[in-house]
């Protein structure tokens, strides 16, 4: 008997992972078990029964963001360097022109719209501050880094005290309740791993530039204070969420990647893509990785105000089974397809009139508000 229960113990994991894609966990592991099933909890308990109600929500913000600014002349504002910031979009408007947003950073967290709209991630915590730019120890991370930052217990909002380019060893594993906000530097994730959000809740990235990202290896990955796992080689997507609820992940420009830049698949949802900007990359977003996993019926994603620029092909995003809410994007161009879908998802897509991007303004806004930090 005792030698019979690990074995039926395996083959129902096995039954379990047969229906997952590329979970990337290294062998049966109790503690990831136990995150996959919290994770479908969380998914379930997120899922919004009228998603309608949700994509008129953010609708009449983008109505109210267009009637509370006048600016008929589109195209024109790059040249005229001495008008007043101006935040184009509903999300932008609620913390980007505030001269002093680096003094309230948390803010950002009541600015997301969307599925995606309950996240408020290291909202509750304390600040970390990334020093430090090395990913060399895996197990046991050093202080300083965004390794060792993201996996920390409890909520947390995690800044960088320095511009810095970050080349991941291997995947990083991010937690739940995090805030990953790169506002005020250039910080790089480039030439190593992406990111992994998987079974986990509630979690904000932002601000990053995410390029030229590879598969990993795999090997033993720490991905909590309390738990060492291996894992097998990773995609080498920018951004993997999987089977993960509440996620936003805003301004993060992204390219050339081995995989997908932004892959949201295995039942995640409650999801918000914003104000990214995309280029050189084939497949862009992928939302739900397979035929026959039909719990992706759960996802409901936003995809909103994003710029997919130069260089890409295709699935900007493709869809299986969910509802997805693509409003307000910028399409420079593609060269297979923009948007797709298979096995009956429902994509809502919109293009309200917008103005240009006023990035200028908001630059030197942003500097202001680095400045008076201080
Ligand atoms: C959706 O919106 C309608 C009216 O705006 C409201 O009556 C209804 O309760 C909402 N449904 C859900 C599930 O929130
Ligand atoms: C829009 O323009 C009108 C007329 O020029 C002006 O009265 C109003 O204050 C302007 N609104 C905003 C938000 O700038
Ligand atoms: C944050 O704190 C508020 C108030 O204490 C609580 O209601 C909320 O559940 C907390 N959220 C998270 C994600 O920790
Ligand atoms: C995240 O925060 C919520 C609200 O405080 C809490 O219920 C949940 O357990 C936290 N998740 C983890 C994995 O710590």
């Amino acid at each position: 008997m005792e030698a019979i229960m690990p074995k039926l113990l395996f083959v129902f994991f096995l039954a379990i992972m047969a229906q997952m894609v590329r979970a990337n966990i290294g062998h049966f592991d109790e503690v990831w078990q136990q995150r996959a099933k919290e994770a479908r909890k969380n998914a379930l308990k997120a899922y919004h029964p009228n998603p309608e109600n949700v994509t008129e929500h953010l609708n009449n913000h983008v109505r109210m963001a267009l009637e509370g600014s006048n600016n008929t002349r589109r195209g024109l504002q790059g040249k005229m360097k001495n008008l007043p910031c101006r935040a184009t979009n509903p999300i932008d408007r609620c913390w980007r022109c505030r001269k002093h947003w680096a003094a309230d950073r948390k803010r950002l967290a009541s600015c997301v719209l969307g599925f995606g709209r309950k996240t408020t991630g290291g909202k509750n915590g304390t600040y970390y501050m990334v020093t430090d730019s090395s990913d060399t120890d895996l197990v046991n991370p050093k202080p300083g880094t965004l390794r060792h930052a993201v996996i920390q217990p409890g909520p947390l909002w995690i800044i960088f005290g320095r511009s810095m380019m970050i080349r991941l060893s291997e995947e990083l594993i991010v937690t739940s309740n995090k805030t990953i906000d790169a506002r005020g530097f250039n910080i790089h994730i480039a030439h190593g791993a992406g990111i992994t959000v998987q079974f986990v809740d509630n979690v904000i990235i932002h601000g990053l530039h995410i390029h030229d990202i590879h598969a990993g290896n795999g090997g033993m990955i720490r991905d909590s204070v309390g738990h060492v796992g291996v894992r097998t080689a990773s995609d080498g997507d920018g951004i993997s969420i999987f089977g993960s609820t509440n996620i936003w992940v805003d301004h993060i420009s992204m390219s050339n990647c081995k995989d997908g830049l932004v892959d949201i698949v295995q039942g995640s949802t409650a999801i918000t893509v914003s104000n990214c900007h995309m280029t050189n990359h084939n497949e862009v977003m992928l939302f739900g990785a397979s035929d026959s996993y039909s719990e992706d019926s759960i996802m409901q994603i936003t995809v909103a105000f994003n710029h997919f620029g130069k260089g890409l092909v295709q699935r900007m995003p493709r869809c299986r089974w969910g509802f997805v809410h693509v409003v307000n994007n910028d399409y420079t161009h593609w060269q297979m397809y923009a948007i797709g879908g298979s096995m009956h998802p429902t994509i809502i897509s919109q293009g309200k009139p917008l103005y240009r991007s006023s990035k200028s303004f908001c630059q030197r806004d942003y500097k202001e508000g680095l400045r008076s930090r201080k």
